[in-house]
């Protein structure tokens, strides 16, 4: 293991070791008295609570409804002692008020019912119903209220190019065909369907931002499938505008994706605050191709929760080790909790870093 360099967090305003919640903190690489987490996914169908809720209510409906998106959002946070909660809802909802019906299939995932392919699909695309999405502020403001300072509250929603993905391919893709031939065939009809993207997200988050959510985190979950010369040129300009636009709103941005070892230098020109790193590099390898002017977040292997607790401790410990105390890191998973995954082994995550001391883990 080679941990990277020790550095001061860049932003040298006075400033207490208490100000803001320990999240926030991290957000803007300010030090803090121990690394945070939470996890991708944390409210899901890997805990009892949530499932009693989804025998009664489908995913859209706890969605729409602020009182239960709310109590799934902050049970969950509650329930693991993590250091932030991220709102219950789906990265499909702005489909919606675009114009386009979409629904959760059991065992399949979301599917799309009209999905784009041509430049004819697109142009009738609606960008002035963001408003329709005001019940997730909604819920935002129940969580914000229950929460107070004491918990970072994120906000969300998808990069352009992953939600562009689905409302072309209908549904996830494993060789995003369909996508890549309009990103290719009529950049013209990719381009305008991005542009409406963006109008809608920069609402949608606005939304989010007044209702209380301290970070704005954009999943670009998809982005893998891209080779980072298409990254560069047909999704990049994207994000970065969404992330600026987001920035402008007072809040910090965590940009996510899967698979992007080598699309983290240009993700980070982005300009966001903070990158996700997904599990298949080393934390530190991650964090120089970043580089020093973003904190990270991340990066254990979700399915390292299914091992013995001895093997887990030691992946988390390794990871907090490659951190090196550096202001910026906050820990979670590569990628979101999968169903099945024992809850006790989570709470032990927790525990393991609220408990780990660099020096200590040194000797
Ligand atoms: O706790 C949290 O993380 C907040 C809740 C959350 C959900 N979806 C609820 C959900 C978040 C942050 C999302 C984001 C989301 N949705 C992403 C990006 C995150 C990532 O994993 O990269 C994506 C790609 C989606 C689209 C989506 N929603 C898919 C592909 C699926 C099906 C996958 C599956 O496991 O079945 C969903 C359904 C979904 N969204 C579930 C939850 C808890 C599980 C299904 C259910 O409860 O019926």
């Amino acid at each position: 293991m080679n941990p990277i360099d020790p550095i001061p967090a860049a932003d040298a305003l006075p400033d207490t070791i208490l100000d803001g919640s320990r999240f926030l903190r991290a957000c803007l690489r300010r030090p803090v008295d121990r690394t945070p987490v939470w996890f991708l996914r944390q409210a899901g169908r890997y805990m009892q609570e949530y499932r009693e809720v989804r025998k009664h209510h489908t995913l859209v409906e706890i969605c729409k409804q602020p009182q239960l998106a709310a109590e799934v959002t902050i049970t969950a946070a509650e329930k693991l002692g993590v250091d932030a909660a991220i709102i219950f809802a789906d990265l499909l909802l702005p489909l919606e008020p675009m114009g386009l019906d979409f629904e959760f299939q059991a065992g399949e995932g979301p599917v799309v019912h009209h999905p784009l392919r041509t430049a004819e699909d697109v142009r009738p695309l609606r960008t002035d119903r963001a408003d329709d999405l005001a019940y997730v502020a909604r819920a935002i403001e129940k969580v914000a209220a229950h929460f107070r300072d004491r918990l970072g509250i994120i906000g969300f929603c998808g990069a352009p190019y992953t939600l562009a993905s689905y409302m072309i391919e209908g549904g996830g893709s494993k060789n995003f065909i369909h996508t890549k031939q309009m990103m290719y065939g009529d950049t013209t009809a990719w381009r305008i369907l991005l542009d409406k993207i963006i109008v809608v997200l920069t609402e949608y988050c606005r939304l989010q931002v007044q209702a209380g959510a301290d970070v704005i985190q954009i999943f670009d979950s998809w982005v893998g499938s891209l080779a980072l010369a298409d990254y560069r040129d047909y999704a990049f300009e994207a994000s970065s505008r969404l992330v600026r636009a987001v920035q402008q709103m007072g809040v910090p941005v965590i940009y996510f994706g899967v698979e992007t070892a080598g699309l983290l230098t240009q993700m980070a020109a982005t300009g966001a605050d903070v990158i996700g790193l997904d599990w298949r590099q080393p934390l530190d390898e991650g964090w120089r191709a970043v580089g020093p002017g973003h904190a990270v977040q991340g990066n254990l292997d979700p399915i390292t929760l299914f091992a013995p607790v001895e093997v887990l401790e030691l992946r988390v410990r390794e990871i907090l080790r490659s951190a090196n105390g550096r202001p910026g890191h906050i820990f979670n998973l590569g990628h979101g909790i999968v169903p099945d995954t024992p809850v006790e082994n989570v709470q032990a995550v927790v525990k393991m870093v609220k408990e780990f001391r660099l020096n200590a883990a040194r000797d």
